[in-house]
């Protein structure tokens, strides 16, 4: 196991439901520790450019749609495995099969609002990383 970082979204359902500050202290109380974090709103081409790898999935304009409908908090973790850690977190895509007590079972509505994105993989994690974050804003 390695240290790695990877990087989280609560996205505009959590946001909205209030449920923001509930995902943040799940996250710590995990032991993954937070880098950076920063609370915006996504326009349409910031919102298509970070999820462009479904850019030919039948489901791409609706989640273009959710993603940019209200702000969002945007985050980078670190620690040991982070990337798996999260994802376990988050719990699977859609909340219905979503394991108990995690992120996506607790705060998730559906398939498409469900509450919180993580990095897939720690190549995903350096491009997101990227996209959202200067080198200068991460501890
Ligand atoms: P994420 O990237 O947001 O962490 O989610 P994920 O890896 O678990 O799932 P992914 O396949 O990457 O899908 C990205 C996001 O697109 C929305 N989605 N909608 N309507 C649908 O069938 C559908 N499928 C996916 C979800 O918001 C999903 O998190
Ligand atoms: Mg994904």
């Amino acid at each position: 196991m390695s240290v790695e970082r990877t990087f989280g979204i609560i996205k505009p359902d959590a946001v909205e439901n209030r449920k923001a500050g509930e995902v943040l202290a799940a996250i710590e109380a995990s032991g993954l520790k937070l880098v950076a974090l920063k609370y915006l709103h996504l326009s349409r081409p910031q919102a298509e450019g970070f999820y462009h790898v479904h850019r030919e999935r039948p489901f791409f304009g609706e989640l273009v749609e959710f993603m940019t409908r209200g702000p969002v908090l945007a985050y980078v973790l670190e620690g040991s495995d982070a990337v798996k850690r999260y994802r376990e977190l988050m719990g699977a895509t859609n909340p219905a099969e979503a394991a108990e007590g995690t992120l996506r079972a607790r705060f998730g509505k559906d398939i498409g609002e469900n509450a919180v994105h993580g990095s897939d993989a720690v190549e995903t994690a350096r491009f997101e990383i990227g996209y959202f974050f200067p080198g200068y804003e991460l501890l």
